[in-house]
């Protein structure tokens, strides 16, 4: 579908199941300081990042993620919102793309980058400074999966929400605060998804990839509403490193 003039992501704030009034919880929990540098490792088009600096006027915030599109729109975000002397957004690899040890850096649904959440754990600590915080958006299965769920998000990636802070601490970090997406900010996030797709096809019907965009939006509603939803969770962890 590569070539399909559509933008996937069109209805979403976030490319994550997160409210505003969670990402600002969320922000809150970082704790920023003046002066602050924030990494955001998958960063999409780093709405939460650029949410960040602006609760922090003094922080500077660097996003790294390869999807263009997504780069492109947080740049103009950036932009629009007079942000440009304090962000940068890098279209790069993020296990290829170096920084400085940073005080705060974000990872958020972009665990398989890294090969799964232990190895994303251990490539943060490496690129945080002793003391400084992680915030880690990750799976986690709420209810052991059905076969759909298996399916989608695989048998073994994922453990109990105790399970993943577990795994953290064993990966040299203290938790600060634990957050989940709830199932109405699930089903906000499904639904924007799929309706950011919806409403192409009602603007494009007889385009010649419409069938193939209504099917893989018919599959992504039957994954959902048939297998994950209710079953798989997401947590945001805020980490300190040790
Ligand atoms: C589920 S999205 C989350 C985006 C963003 N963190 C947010 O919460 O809106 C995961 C992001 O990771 C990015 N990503 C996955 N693998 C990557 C890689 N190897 N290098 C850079 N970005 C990657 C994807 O392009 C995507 O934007």
């Amino acid at each position: 579908m590569t070539d399909v003039p559509l933008n996937g992501h069109a209805l979403l704030d976030f490319n994550t199941p997160l409210s505003d009034g969670k990402a600002h919880d969320l922000i809150n929990s970082l704790h920023l300081r003046p002066g602050a540098t924030v990494v955001d490792y998958g960063c999409g088009w780093a709405e939460l990042l650029l949410r960040a600096v602006e609760h922090e006027p003094n922080a500077r915030g660097l996003g790294v993620d390869s999807d263009e599109y997504a780069i492109t729109r947080g740049r103009a975000n950036v932009e629009a919102r007079g942000l440009a002397s304090r962000v940068t957004l890098d279209l790069a690899d993020v296990t290829t793309w170096a920084a400085e040890p940073a005080d705060v850096v974000i990872s958020i649904g972009a665990s398989h980058a890294w090969g799964g959440t232990k190895q994303t754990l251990e490539a943060m600590h490496a690129r945080l400074r002793p003391g400084g915080t992680l915030l880690l958006g990750d799976g986690f299965w709420e209810q052991p999966p059905n076969a759909r769920s298996a399916e989608i998000f695989g048998e073994d990636g994922f453990g109990t929400l105790a399970e993943l802070v577990d795994l953290a601490m064993t990966c040299g970090y203290r938790l600060l605060n634990l957050a989940t997406a709830t199932l109405d900010e699930w089903d906000s996030f499904e639904s924007r998804w799929c309706a950011s797709r919806e409403r192409w096809l009602l603007d494009h019907p007889d385009h010649p990839q419409a069938d193939e965009v209504r099917a893989i939006v018919d599959d992504h509603r039957d994954g959902w509403l048939k297998g994950y939803r209710d079953h798989f969770g997401l947590a945001y962890l805020t980490l300190a490193r040790l």
